[in-house]
């Protein structure tokens, strides 16, 4: 057997993507609330259109989005029924702390995720807990200038503190944050940062992401001493990288590439910033806001590194070579040895046994693949119900070829949770039509239906993956 007996098989979702509820329970605001569908939605998540209120030109789909803020009692069952190990989910920060710089917790909040993981719980299914999935509290974003200013590693560290006291003995996993290489290409949306035109944009993210990585690492250290148990992952939009050709610049502009990427899990997993971040900050001039204290802080590594998949991305150093990839916040060239999505993200099962492979290799931590899927459009029949066998041909090549990561090349791999369980509104275009899950969900683009919840033909395929532990795919 290729798995564990203790292989978390699961699912994952985020907050912000399904919960809704955002004007409840005592909730701040966040970021991510405000992000519209539309063709605004590149612009303010690249944080070049500003949109720190709503307005009534605009759709906001992440304010009800699938409304998991009252239907969590029936999908939790759902994943049970599945036979879900694990679950992954992320706490909305601006429920805890609705504004983010208070003293004191919102208890309303605290309250849910605590009914959230006990019911959990009654089906033995472990929580994997986000701190911060392309969240923060809109709060902190117009007052503080979000990331970019150090007051936020102590608003973050007491948000962690203290939820990690809340829910000692429910949950045992946790990221910090999510995708943290996105606060590079999506900023608003990774990192609240929205920018000035007059700013050097890269001199601002680099000092948000030390921010964060600051964050992290005390988070980790405080989660550690609250709880020996504790276990702390980092978490990357990863993707292996491809030479466009064997031309050198071609294979040049890929190391950089991965500098660029792996900079963040770099410093999580290692505890120091690589010397060529050093050398970047210098070239750059990029004079970072730090105590000398950071730098200890940093030195408290992650347990595991997670990280997402969902296709190869191919790099090109050379003009003229390639054509541009569509549909990806990570820009690439297209690669004509792949097909692709519907949304053009190109489908690559080999690329996660190498991201698997290249991501052990330089960590050697055991890993967690924590998102991977394929946004398809459902057709449902009269009852809802959704053969979706593109979906469930696009898992069993990427379980087969992470099976072999373990079996064949040894990669200590401890979990695998499917992207959106269960359809939710799409990160990248705030579509519902962009479906990943084994659940499909009655709800349109503009927020129309029922909400019913209804099992796809992989939700039955997926029941028998986990209950012969990745044997029947
Ligand atoms: C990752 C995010 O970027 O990919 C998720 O962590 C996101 O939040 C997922 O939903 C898929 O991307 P998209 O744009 O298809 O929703």
């Amino acid at each position: 057997m290729a798995f564990a007996e203790n292989f978390l098989w699961g699912g994952a979702i985020a907050a912000n993507q399904a919960e809704g509820g955002v004007l409840e329970g005592g909730r701040g605001l966040s970021n991510v609330d405000l992000i519209p569908h539309g063709e605004d939605r590149l612009a303010v998540i690249k944080g070049e259109l500003k949109m720190f209120d709503f307005d009534d030109l605009h759709f906001y789909p992440g304010v009800n989005a699938i409304d998991m803020y009252h239907h969590y009692l029936d999908d939790i069952r759902l994943f049970a029924e599945m036979g879900f190990k694990t679950f992954r989910l992320s706490i909305s920060w601006a429920r805890i702390f609705p504004k983010g710089d208070e003293l004191e917790p919102n208890e309303e909040g605290l309250l849910f995720y605590e009914k959230l993981f006990k019911e959990m719980r009654k089906y033995n299914i472990e929580p994997l807990v986000t701190l911060a999935h392309f969240e923060i509290p809109m709060h902190l974003v117009k007052e503080y200038g979000s990331w970019r200013n150090r007051k936020v590693i102590d608003f973050f560290c007491r948000y962690a503190e203290t939820v990690f006291k809340r829910y000692k003995g429910l949950v045992k996993y946790w990221l910090t944050v999510n995708e943290i290489n996105i606060l590079l290409h999506g900023s608003f949306m990774g990192a609240g940062l929205y920018f000035e035109p007059s700013e050097n944009k890269t001199h601002v993210k680099y000092q948000a992401a030390h921010n964060q990585l600051v964050a992290s690492s005390r988070a980790t250290k405080i989660a550690h001493e609250i709880d020996p148990e504790n276990k702390i992952g980092c978490m990357l939009a990863a993707g292996v990288h491809y030479p466009y050709s064997c031309h050198p610049q071609d294979y040049w502009a890929t190391i950089e590439r991965d500098h660029h990427e792996y900079f963040f899990t770099d410093v999580q997993a290692r505890g120091y910033y690589p010397s060529y971040a050093l050398k970047f900050f210098e070239r750059e001039h990029i004079d970072l806001h730090a105590e000398p204290s950071d730098f200890d802080d940093l030195k408290h590594t992650v347990d595991f590194v997670s990280f997402s998949y969902y296709c190869s991305r191919t790099i090109s150093g050379v003009e003229g070579h390639g054509e541009l990839n569509p549909g990806n916040l990570l820009q690439s060239t297209k690669n004509e040895y792949l097909a692709s999505s519907q949304w053009g993200w190109q489908i690559d099962p080999l690329g996660l046994r190498s991201t698997l492979n290249v991501m052990y290799d330089r960590y050697q931590k055991p890993l967690f693949i924590v998102e991977n899927g394929l946004g398809a459009i459902d057709e449902p029949d009269a009852n809802g119900y959704v053969e979706d066998d593109y979906r469930i041909d696009y898992l069993r090549s990427h379980i087969a070829a992470m099976k072999d990561a373990v079996e064949i090349d040894g990669v200590d791999l401890i979990g695998y949770t499917t992207w959106g369980c269960i359809d939710l509104v799409s990160a990248g275009t705030g579509q519902m039509s962009k479906r990943y899950g084994f659940i499909y969900v009655d709800l349109d683009d503009a927020g129309q239906g029922s909400l019913k919840r209804t099992p796809k033909k992989s939700f039955y395929w997926y029941k028998k993956v986990i209950a012969s532990n990745g044997e029947d795919l």
